[in-house]
């Protein structure tokens, strides 16, 4: 294990009704809060209202930022900005899934930079100061609501690139499994299978001696397998919510990789590819790419390691290790497609016509991937394999 300093910045408020504590968690930071949120889903369930008429009750100013997309688009990202200037704000409340989350962290550190925000994304600025952040979150997947990430999307160059910084980590975060009950069957999946994947990305790594990282990981992946189909069939079952809520937040908040190196991160690299060109569900992407990078990247040497997960996610009672590897991934394509995950470009109508250049633009910074460094050519031919 790697020498680690960790670090939890955000204050997590989980529960039935915790959005009711919002206006304290929001003073102790702000007072001008610019309101932002997705295309229409907090309207529906009601917790809109709820939140204005938290912010009303206690006079606090507010500005609203509404229509942010999914594969969040840098057209929000300079709107907010230009809000949060003009209106003199200095906190960010987003009510919504990762997209919503992701915008207003390019926002709150777009709101201290002279340039166009697309620049931290493209690693032409780093992020020197940021507004604080309060998150309500209504989807579990990303994690976003506790860690220092935000994806965002050019619509400009078909482009969709991450930033970091733990200055984008929000204050608090308020985790209510309820606000989770209307996730429609598909996004839902596509949040169960994006919380497999933080897990997966930080689990294949190089690194050995990591038996508390390697049983948390294993644990959480269980909790997924088990409580994903639940709440799919079943949208409003409290306890399934509760746990897909909280696994989503732990498998990206730092604790999964803390004492290992940085994660693979391969498979997202091309998956926001898929995202960038097709605006394709992030979730949905990953189901088809990961089963692919597996069977890409797997090898006698590094066969221990899926062998090793093979046996203690998927019940895998097989001795030889690539066998057993092997195994492991058809079980996970098998689990993705029940759950109502495509597990193949043509079921989502992609063909081979822009594989090169998606190969190329997942490695404009270099090779991507630890477990084996990925050239575009090899970008490529994983896509190529899950056509
Ligand atoms: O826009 P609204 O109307 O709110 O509808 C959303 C959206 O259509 C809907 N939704 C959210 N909560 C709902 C709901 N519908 C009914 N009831 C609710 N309670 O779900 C749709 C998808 O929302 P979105 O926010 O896009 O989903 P998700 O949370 O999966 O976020 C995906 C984005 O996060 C990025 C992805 O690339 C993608 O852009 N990621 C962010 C990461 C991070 N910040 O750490 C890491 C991830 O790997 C990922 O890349
Ligand atoms: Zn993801």
């Amino acid at each position: 294990m790697k020498n680690f300093n960790f670090d939890t910045a955000t204050r997590i408020l989980f529960g039935k009704g915790k959005t009711d504590e919002i206006i304290p968690e929001i003073i102790r930071s702000g007072s001008r809060v610019l309101l932002a949120y997705g295309g229409g889903s907090i309207k529906k369930t009601g917790l809109y209202n709820q939140v204005v008429n938290l912010l009303n009750n206690d006079r606090i100013y507010f500005v609203e930022l509404n229509g942010i997309q999914p594969n969040p688009r840098m057209k929000s990202v300079r709107e907010g900005v230009r809000l949060c200037r003009e209106n003199k704000l200095d906190f960010i409340l987003a009510v919504g899934g990762g997209s919503v989350l992701d915008c207003a962290k390019a926002i709150a550190a777009g709101v201290f930079y002279d340039g166009d925000a697309w620049d931290f994304m493209i690693k032409k600025a780093s992020v020197e100061e940021a507004l604080p952040i309060g998150t309500i979150l209504t989807l579990a997947a990303t994690g976003s609501e506790m860690n220092g990430n935000a994806v965002i999307s050019n619509e400009e160059t078909s482009e969709k690139r991450a930033m970091s910084s733990a200055l984008l980590r929000p204050v608090f975060s308020v985790l209510d499994p309820e606000l989770t009950f209307s996730v429609n069957r598909w996004h839902t999946a596509a949040g169960v299978t994006d919380i497999m994947s933080h897990i997966f990305e930080l689990y294949f790594t190089p690194d050995t001696g990591t038996l508390v990282q390697d049983a948390l990981s294993e644990s959480l992946l269980r909790i997924c397998i088990e409580c994903g189909p639940v709440a799919v069939e079943e949208p409003e079952n409290y306890v399934a919510r509760a746990n897909l809520l909280w696994a989503g937040t732990l498998a990206l908040n730092g604790l999964l990789g803390a004492g290992k190196s940085a994660g693979d991160w391969a498979t997202h690299a091309i998956e926001h590819e898929l995202s960038a060109i097709y605006d394709l569900t992030h979730g949905a992407g990953l189901a088809i790419v990961f089963p692919a990078w597996m069977e890409y990247v797997l090898n006698p040497e590094n066969s221990w390691r899926f062998a090793k997960l093979a046996r203690n996610v998927w019940g895998i009672e097989v001795t030889d290790d690539m066998a057993a590897a092997r195994q492991g991934i058809d079980a996970a394509r098998e689990f993705f497609s029940s759950i109502g995950m495509p597990v193949s470009l043509k079921e989502v109508n992609i063909d081979d016509s822009q594989l090169t250049e998606m190969g190329k633009k997942a490695c404009v910074f270099g090779p991507v991937g630890l477990m084996k460094e990925l050239t575009a050519e090899d970008v490529t031919a994983i896509l190529r394999k899950a056509l």
